[in-house]
Order: structure tokens, then sequence, then C-alpha cells
């Protein structure tokens, strides 16, 4: 009987910089075999990850948890199985595709990504961070996570979770995000001398599973010998963060119409927040704005003189600023013509609109359902 037992940290003590690192390097690698997330969009275990796979997750992924991401990824991957195919799609398409992902300029640029690789690298992404980091909608650290994930470049992608577990290993009191060089700096060296896409990956099932923000499980952790928080006893407290600036709440009124069966809506300007998306007619959002000046801006409707205002408001926090929308709703006659630049959509086909989740609460709070 053979039985396979996992490296464990050497002490550290006496030894150069540069084995402990490999020491940690090869630890997490050991751990990530053993006990990395089973997640759609990477390979078994010793098989390189598909490119486009990589990518289309590594965008979704940003600023949205795993557990979302999942469903949204398997169902692109079963209607565009590859980069040619997503840009042969229109972007209205993919705009309803990722409707209630958030972030939708992310959309866009997914779209405008995929015909760029189509169009100038014959449907084959660059395998570079430099080649990556030119095309839309891929920053440093997307265009680092695909470089190490899908072509085994040796960069690290330094994430949330790795800025934890970074932080914590070596004991950075720095705030973030003053911190940020010093942990990719520091992250890099957790890097061992080939798969560099699992060691990234390892850092951040080790940061989503045990070197959580909250109570961590140390006592599981393949680095915890080493971690200079836990010697300190310090690792709950860190990363530090420089206190945040919210931006102000904003305020507005969403108007709810309906004729029959349908629902009155407007499709928003392409650039922007929210840009290209679904919505129904609204006031501006501004911080202080009073409701009667929200009200002004309802929409003009043939016969439509009295506006019922829905108990209650919809609250929904985006990245810049938090916003409460009070809500109006009306009924109209049947034949009511939509005003210029608004549609009246069957409510039951709602489903196929690109609809942001600040609206869908908006259509849930005005209709009741
Ligand atoms: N977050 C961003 N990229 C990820 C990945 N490849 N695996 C798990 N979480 C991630």
């Amino acid at each position: 009987m053979t039985v396979s037992v996992a490296p464990r940290e050497r002490k550290e003590a006496g030894r150069s910089q540069q084995e402990v690192a490999e020491n940690r390097a090869e630890l997490l690698l050991a751990w990530y075999d053993r006990h990395r997330r089973r997640l759609p969009w990477r390979a078994a275990l010793g098989e390189r990850a598909d490119a486009y796979q990589v990518w289309l997750s590594e965008i979704m992924l940003q600023q949205t948890t795993v557990k979302a991401v999942g469903p949204y990824f398997e169902k692109f991957l079963a209607r565009w199985s590859d980069v040619t195919a997503l840009a042969r799609a229109s972007v209205d398409d993919v705009l309803r595709m990722w409707a209630g992902l958030g972030y939708y300029s992310r959309a866009r640029n997914l779209h405008a990504c995929a015909v760029a690789v189509a169009r100038d690298y014959g449907g084959v992404f660059p395998d570079t961070e430099e080649g990556l980091r030119s095309l839309p909608g891929i920053g440093p650290y997307t265009a680092a996570a695909i470089a190490a994930i899908a072509f085994d470049r040796p960069t690290m992608p330094v994430d949330g979770n790795i800025e934890r577990v970074t932080s914590r290993l070596f004991a950075v009191e720095e705030a973030l995000p003053q911190a940020k060089p010093r942990i990719q700096e520091l992250a890099t060296t957790l890097l061992g001398p080939s798969r560099a896409g699992d060691s990234a990956q390892a850092l951040m099932d080790l940061g989503a599973t045990i070197c959580t923000p909250k109570r961590p499980a140390c006592a599981l952790c393949p680095l915890n010998a080493g971690c200079a928080a836990r010697a300190l006893g310090t690792q709950e407290a860190l990363p530090r963060k420089a206190p945040k600036k919210a931006g102000a709440q904003r305020r507005g009124a969403a108007f709810v119409v309906t004729r029959g069966d349908e629902l009155l809506v407007r499709t928003r300007p392409d650039k922007g927040l929210l840009g290209g998306m679904t919505e129904v007619p609204g006031s501006d959002w501004r911080a202080g704005l009073e409701d009667a000046a929200a009200l002004v801006q309802a929409p003009a409707l043939k016969g439509l003189t009295r506006w019922h205002r829905k108990a209650g408001v919809v609250t929904h926090v985006f990245t810049h600023f938090p916003l409460e929308l009070v809500v109006y709703t009306a009924r109209t006659a049947a034949e009511t013509r939509a005003p210029k630049g608004m549609r009246w959509v069957p409510i039951a086909t709602l489903v196929d609109e690109a609809l942001p989740n600040v609206m869908r609460k908006v259509i849930a709070h005005g209709l009741d359902i």
C-alpha cells in the first residue's frame, strides 16, 4: 500500500528566504491538489485551462462572487462555446444574458474583446500580460490572472482573498490601498517554479475557505507554522484598511406604468451606469432630490393624471453610491401610446429584457410580484 504524505512546513529558523519561499510554494500546491474547489471554469488536475473559459470566468468574477457567477458561466458557455461564436453574437444578446450579474460595462467590454480577439488575433487569445492588457475590459489584474491560469506565465494576480492571505502571512501593518504594491511583491514570492495559475488559485481558495475575514481556521492552514500574524495573534485584524469615503445617498422616483398586462419601459443610453440596459421611466438620481422635484419628471401619457405612490422605498447599493427610489404606479387605457423613446412590453416577457437588479426590485415593488 502506498500512502501519500503531504509536505510539512519545515522549521524556518536558519533557512534562507528563498528556501522558506520555495517551501511555502510547495505546501500551497500540495494543499491545492487535495482541497481545491471544483469550479466550472477550472481544468482537471494537471490539465491547462482553456483561455476562453478562463477569460470569461475572470471577467464575470470581477466584483462578483463565485456563487453568483457559476450559473451565468454555464449559460454563456452553453450558448457561445468559443470566442469567435461570442464575437458573432449581438451586444444586445450578450447584455440580455448578462442581466442580473451587475456592472454592465463588463458585458459590453466582453463583447468588444471577443470581436477584437476574433478580428485581430484569428480567434486565439494573446498569451502575454501585455497582449492581454491591450484588449477591452482586461486590466492589470485580469491580464495577470489569465496569463497565469491559461498560459502558466509566472505572475501573481492579487485579488481580495490573496491580499488577505498575504497580509497575514507576512503581518503587513500598512493599510490598504497604500499597501497594494508591497502585498503584490510579497504574494509574488509564493509562486513556485511552475504552475503559476494553480499557485494563484490556491491562495484564492485558501482565502475563501480557510483564511477567511472572520474567525480564520488557522489550524487547517498549510502555511500556519510560518504565519507572522498568527504568531502575533493579529490575524483577524489584517489586512488593515484605510476608512472608505462612502458616496452620498442619491434619491429618485421610478414610474411603473401598465397598460393591461404590458409595462412601459425604455433603454438607458449606451454610455454610463447601466448602459444599454432596460428600465422603467424615472427621474434623475441626485443627492437630496425632493419627492416633488422627482414627480414632475414623470412621463407624460395621454389621459393619465393620477399617480399612486407605493408605500416604502426601493433601495440599491451601487459601487459609488447608495440609491433610494420612490415608486409611483399608474394604469393607462388600452391603446395609450408610449411616449417617444419608450415602449410597451408584455410583463410575461420581461425575463427576456436586459433588466438590472435595481429595476427588478422596482418592478416587483410596483407590481406587487
Ligand atoms: N476569483 C477570481 N478568479 C478566480 C478563480 N480563478 N478562482 C476562484 N476565485 C476567483
